[in-house]
C-alpha cells in the first residue's frame, strides 16, 4: 500500500550564534585559546551536517563589533585563528561545493586576513550546495547604520526619493541583501539574547536556545533543534501558518 507523508519542514536559512567557547575550555581545565580553537574546528562538522539536513543558507556569528572590547591577547589570538581557519578549511569548502561570503566591516582586520577573505569568496563563488555566510566584525546596528548612510547618500545624489524608501529598499542596502530572512536561529552557550546579530532580518525568525557550549554542540542536538523547528507554527502576525508547503510526497 502506498502511504503519503508531508515533507519535513527544514529551515531554508539557519543562523547560529556560536557562543560558549571560553566556558567550554574552563570546564575542561583548558586555556581559553583552546576553546576558540576547538570551536573553530567544530564549524566544519556542523556546517556539513546542516548541508546534509537540507539547509541551503547557513549564517554563522563568529566575531561581533563588540568583541574588540576583549583583552588584547584574546583579540590577537582570534584574528590569528580566523586566518588559520580560512587557510585550513578552503579545500574542504571547495570539496563540499560551499559558496562563502563574509559580512561585517572587514577594513578593521589586518590586510593579510582581508586578502584571505577575498580569496575564499572568489574561489568558492561558483558553488551552490550550501551558501555559508560568516559574520566577522559584524553587528546588526553596524549594518543598519551603514545602510542608512548609503541610503542618505543616494537621496542626496538624486538616485532615490525619500518616499521610495520602503522595507525592500532598506533590505537591499544591508549586508544580508542576498539572503532570505533566517527561518531559525540557534544560540548555544545558554544565554537567551541576540547580542547584536541580524537585528533587521530576525523580525520573524524562530529561536532555539541550546544550553551546551558551542564546541559541545553535537549533530544530535542540531537535529533536535531542526525537529523542534519543524513543529513550530509560524504565523507572521496572521492567523494561520503561511507557506505551509502542502505538497505531499510519496514515501512507500
Ligand atoms: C564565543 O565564545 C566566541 C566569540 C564570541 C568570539 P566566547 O568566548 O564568547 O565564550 P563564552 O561565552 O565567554 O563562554
Ligand atoms: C555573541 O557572543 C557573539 C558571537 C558568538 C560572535 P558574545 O559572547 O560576544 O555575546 P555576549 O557578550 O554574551 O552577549
Ligand atoms: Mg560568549
Amino acid at each position: 500500500m502506498t502511504s503519503f507523508t508531508a515533507p519535513v519542514k527544514v529551515p531554508l536559512h539557519l543562523a547560529i550564534i556560536m557562543d560558549g567557547n571560553s566556558r567550554w575550555a574552563e570546564t575542561k581545565g583548558l586555556l581559553r585559546d583552546e576553546g576558540h580553537r576547538t570551536g573553530a574546528k567544530h564549524v566544519r562538522t556542523i556546517a556539513e551536517a546542516c548541508a546534509d539536513e537540507g539547509v541551503r543558507y547557513l549564517s554563522l556569528f563568529a566575531f561581533s563589533t563588540e568583541n574588540w572590547q576583549r583583552p588584547r591577547d584574546e583579540v590577537d589570538f582570534l584574528i590569528q585563528l580566523i586566518g588559520e581557519t580560512l587557510d585550513n578549511e578552503l579545500h574542504e569548502l571547495v570539496k563540499r561545493e560551499t559558496k562563502v561570503q563574509f559580512i561585517g566591516e572587514r577594513s578593521r582586520f589586518p590586510s593579510r586576513i582581508q586578502k584571505k577573505m577575498w580569496e575564499c569568496e572568489t574561489e568558492t563563488s561558483n558553488y551552490d550546495k550550501l551558501f555559508l555566510t560568516i559574520a566577522l566584525n559584524y553587528g546588526g546596528r553596524w549594518d543598519l547604520t551603514n545602510a542608512t548612510r548609503e541610503i542618505a547618500q543616494a537621496v542626496q545624489q538624486g538616485y532615490l526619493q525619500p518616499d521610495e524608501i520602503d522595507e525592500s529598499v532598506i533590505g537591499s542596502y544591508l549586508a544580508t541583501r542576498n539572503l532570505p530572512a533566517p527561518d531559525l536561529c540557534i544560540r548555544t552557550g545558554g544565554d537567551r539574547r541576540i547580542s547584536n546579530f541580524l537585528l533587521w532580518d530576525f523580525a520573524y525568525t524562530e529561536f532555539y536556545f541550546a544550553d551546551c557550549f558551542w564546541p559541545a554542540f553535537t549533530t544530535d542536538e542540531l537535529q533536535g533543534a531542526l525537529r523542534e523547528y519543524a513543529h513550530r507554527q509560524r504565523r507572521f502576525g496572521g492567523r494561520r501558518e503561511l507557506n505551509p508547503n502542502p505538497t505531499l510526497v510519496e514515501s512507500n
